[in-house]
C-alpha cells in the first residue's frame, strides 16, 4: 500500500487550497515544500494584503493556448465561493478597485486559513517544509517520491510547484521538468505582469521616471484602461503590467494618453480657446512633465487657433495610439506571474488529471493558464486546486 493518496508538490495557493480539499474528502494527503516555510508569495502578494481573489473573474480574464479550459475549474469554485470562506473564518476585507479584494489586516490571514482548513479533517493533511524533491518515479501502485531525507509513495502526485517568475524567492521551472519526464508537453513559459523595457527613440521616455498617468494600454488585441508609470528603465504600472501578459517580442504596446476625451477633442479645444497651447491643453489632463514630453514630441507650436486642422487631428490621432517599441521586458526577476507552462492539451479540465498519466494532476501557475493582475490569479490557483483535491 503506498503511504498517502496525495502527495502535493509545492505548498503554495494552490498546493494548500488542494490538500485541504482532499483532506477533507478524508484523504491522506502529504505537501512536500522546498521553502523554510509555505505560502510565501501570499504572504507578500497584495502588498501584503493579498489581493485574494477578484469578484468578476471569469474565464475571459485568463490567457491560455486553450481559453475554453479554465472555464470548468472557474465555474465550480467561484470568487463568491472563496469569499465565503474567508468570511466563515472571520477575515475582514474590501474592495480595492476593480473588483479586486484585499484582507483589510495581513495577507498572513489568507496562510492561516488555508492551514486551518488543511488541518479540518478528517483525512490527515501532513506539511513538510524543506523538502528539496529530489526524483519522482512511477510504480504498479502509484508514485514514489525522493527528498534528500527518505522515500514517500502515494496513489496520485499533483504538481503545484508554480512557475519561474521571482526565482529569488525559490521559483524554479521544477514543474516543467517533472511533466516532460512524463511526456507532458510545456507551452514555452514567458514573463507576464512584467514591466517592459524601452531604448532608442523611446529612451527619452525614462527622464520621467516616477510620473505615472491614467491612460488606455494596448498590445495585439487587449486593452487596459489603469495608470501607467514611467520607470528608469522604461514602462510600468497596472495597464503595462496587464498589456505584457499579451506582448510578444518586436510588437509595439500603443498608449491612449486622453483616454477620458471625446473625438476630435483638439478641434473642439481649437474652438472654444484659440489662444491656448498645445502644451497648456495636455497639461490640463496628463502630469505636467509627460505633458511637457509630449507637446514637445508632437512639435505644434504656437496658439492651437492658428494650427492647421488636419495638424491637430494627426496630433490627436499620435497622442490617442502613441507607439512604444519595447526593447524587451525586466524578465522572470521581476515577473508576477509566468505565462504558459504545463500544457492544458494534456490535461482533464474537469480534474487537472494528465490523460496519458493516471494519478498525475497539475494546478496552479504551474499550468498554461494566466490570469490578469487584480485577484485572477489566485482565483485560479483556488479553482484549479479545488478540482483536483475532489478527485485525488
Ligand atoms: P506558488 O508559487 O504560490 O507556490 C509554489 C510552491 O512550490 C512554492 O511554495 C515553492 O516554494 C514550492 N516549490 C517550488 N519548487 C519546488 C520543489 N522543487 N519542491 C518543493 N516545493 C517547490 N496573484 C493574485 O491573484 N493576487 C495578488 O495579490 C498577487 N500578488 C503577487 C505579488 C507578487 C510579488 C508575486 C510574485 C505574485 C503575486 N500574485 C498575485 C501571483 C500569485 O502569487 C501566483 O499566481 C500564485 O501564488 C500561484 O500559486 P501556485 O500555488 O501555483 O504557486
Amino acid at each position: 500500500m503506498p503511504d498517502y493518496d496525495a502527495i502535493i508538490l509545492g505548498g503554495g495557493a494552490a498546493g494548500l487550497f488542494c490538500a485541504a480539499v482532499a483532506g477533507q474528502r478524508g484523504r491522506n494527503v502529504l505537501v512536500l515544500e522546498r521553502a523554510e516555510k509555505v505560502g510565501k508569495k501570499i504572504l507578500i502578494s497584495g502588498g501584503g494584503r493579498c489581493n485574494f481573489t477578484n469578484i468578476g473573474a471569469g474565464p475571459a480574464n485568463y490567457i491560455s493556448a486553450n481559453t475554453h479550459f479554465a472555464k470548468s475549474a472557474l465555474s465550480r469554485y467561484t470568487p463568491r465561493d472563496f469569499l465565503a470562506l474567508v468570511e466563515k473564518h472571520g477575515i475582514d476585507w474590501h474592495e480595492k478597485t476593480l473588483g479586486q479584494l484585499f484582507c483589510d489586516g495581513s495577507a498572513r490571514q489568507i496562510v492561516d486559513m488555508l492551514l486551518a482548513e488543511c488541518a479540518a479533517g478528517p483525512g490527515p493533511v501532513t506539511i513538510r517544509c524543506r523538502e528539496d524533491i529530489e526524483k519522482v518515479t512511477q510504480s504498479a501502485t502509484g508514485f514514489a517520491v525522493a527528498t534528500p531525507h527518505d522515500t514517500v509513495t502515494a496513489k496520485a502526485i499533483v504538481i503545484a510547484t508554480g512557475g519561474p517568475s521571482i526565482p529569488k524567492m525559490g521559483a524554479s521551472d521544477f514543474a516543467y521538468r517533472i511533466a516532460r519526464q512524463f511526456g507532458l508537453k510545456v507551452v514555452e513559459p514567458r514573463p507576464a505582469l512584467v514591466p517592459l523595457t524601452l531604448g532608442g527613440e523611446d529612451v527619452l521616455f525614462r527622464d520621467l521616471s516616477g510620473v505615472a498617468a491614467d491612460v488606455t494600454a494596448s498590445a495585439g488585441k487587449a486593452r487596459f484602461a489603469e495608470a501607467a508609470l514611467f520607470t528608469h528603465r522604461g514602462l510600468s504600472g497596472p495597464a503595462i503590467l496587464q498589456a505584457s501578459s499579451y506582448w510578444r517580442h518586436g510588437e509595439a504596446v500603443r498608449i491612449d494618453f486622453a483616454p477620458g476625451k471625446k473625438g476630435s477633442w483638439l478641434l473642439a479645444e481649437k474652438r472654444t480657446r484659440p489662444s491656448a497651447t498645445m502644451r497648456a491643453v495636455l497639461r490640463e489632463v496628463l502630469p505636467q512633465r509627460l505633458a511637457d514630453v509630449l507637446a514637445d514630441r508632437l512639435g505644434v507650436e504656437g496658439d492651437l487657433g492658428n494650427v492647421p486642422d488636419r495638424r491637430l487631428v494627426a496630433a490627436e490621432d499620435r497622442l490617442r495610439g502613441w507607439t512604444f517599441q519595447p526593447t524587451g521586458s525586466e524578465g522572470f526577476a521581476k515577473a508576477e506571474v509566468t505565462a504558459g507552462g504545463i500544457s492544458t492539451a494534456e490535461l482533464s479540465s474537469r480534474t487537472m488529471e494528465a490523460r496519458s498519466v493516471p494519478g498525475l494532476f497539475a494546478i496552479g501557475e504551474a499550468v498554461d493558464v494566466t490570469g490578469w493582475l487584480g485577484g485572477y490569479n489566485f482565483q485560479w490557483a483556488w479553482a484549479s486546486g479545488r478540482a483536483a483535491g475532489e478527485a485525488v
